[in-house]
């Protein structure tokens, strides 16, 4: 399917959008990222000490950094010039022999079956071929391999979406126009909805197109990939976690996120 925005439209607005991301998640706005699906991810990740991995669109390093300090040798890789460089900042501040270099999802520059696992934090939603996202990642992925991922959830995040309210209290959504899928015709303009306004006006709004694509799509393009679903989370916050940061607590009602975890067929030996 022909994307109204490509690869390198897309690459043009991330890279636009990489400064103000970078100020504001490194000032803790990106609670969602912090407080609900970091952890989540992370809970649900296999030992990973002495494995070789690669993290795609890892924007600043954030997440890149928190596998590597569980003992993985990690490369990562991103569109945007200006996030590599500021996770390539933070490893010169920080060692944690991470190798960063500006590159596609869809055109990962590694051999094939390099690595014994990729992880990916809410990057693939955000590449407009998603299909050709899971083929790179299973290409550079040793059999035996694993890919984590998370994305917005396809099933609760689509193109028509509402709250519904009873007693002025939020109670579900309206989750519509499924089907529709979109190619990256609409653009939308948003910012971390915890940062308070002086700071969301400090920057520049984040610019990303939109690609929905359905539960099917998602799953029938992992199989096409030759990979296989092993786990599967929808990332959610206990009661307490919910009290500490309310802002995650939405996704108490619907969850926001998903986290796949994919295994390539093979034994465990490089190819
Ligand atoms: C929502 S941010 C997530 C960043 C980081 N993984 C995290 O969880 O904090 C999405 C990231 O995907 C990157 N990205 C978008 N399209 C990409 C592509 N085709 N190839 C590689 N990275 C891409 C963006 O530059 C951005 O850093």
């Amino acid at each position: 399917m022909r994307a109204m925005i490509d690869d390198a439209a897309n690459a043009e607005l991330w890279e636009g959008n990489a400064a103000a991301w970078t100020a504001l998640v490194r000032q803790g706005y990106d609670v969602c990222r912090d407080f609900l699906n970091t952890p989540a991810f992370l809970a649900m990740l296999p030992p990973v000490e002495g494995l070789e991995g690669l993290d795609i669109g890892c924007g600043e390093g954030n997440n890149t950094r928190l596998v590597a300090a569980r003992g993985a040798r990690l490369q990562a890789v991103d569109i945007s010039p200006t996030f590599i460089r500021a996770a390539r900042e933070a490893e010169e501040g920080a060692p944690l022999g991470i190798s960063y270099l500006a590159g596609s999802a869809l055109n990962l520059p590694f051999a094939a079956a390099r690595f014994d696992f990729v992880m990916s934090t809410m990057c693939f939603m955000d590449v407009c071929d998603t299909e050709g996202a899971l083929v790179e990642a299973a290409r550079v992925l040793r059999p035996g391999g694993f890919l984590q991922f998370s994305i917005l959830h396809p099933g609760f995040v689509t193109p028509r979406w509402k709250w519904v309210y009873e007693a002025g209290q939020r109670v579900g959504v309206i989750c519509g126009d499924y089907f529709r899928e979109a190619d990256g015709e609409t653009v939308a303009e948003w910012s971390f909805g915890n940062a308070p306004a002086e700071v969301r006006a400090a920057h520049p709004p984040f610019r990303t197109p939109l690609y929905f694509r359905t539960l099917s799509r998602w799953l029938n393009g992992i199989v096409a990939a030759g990979l296989a679903v092993e786990h599967c989370v929808e990332p959610h916050p206990d009661e307490q976690q919910a009290a500490d940061c309310p802002y995650i607590a939405d996704n108490l009602i619907v969850p926001n996120f998903m986290i796949l975890r994919c295994r390539k067929a093979g034994s465990g030996a490089r190819e």
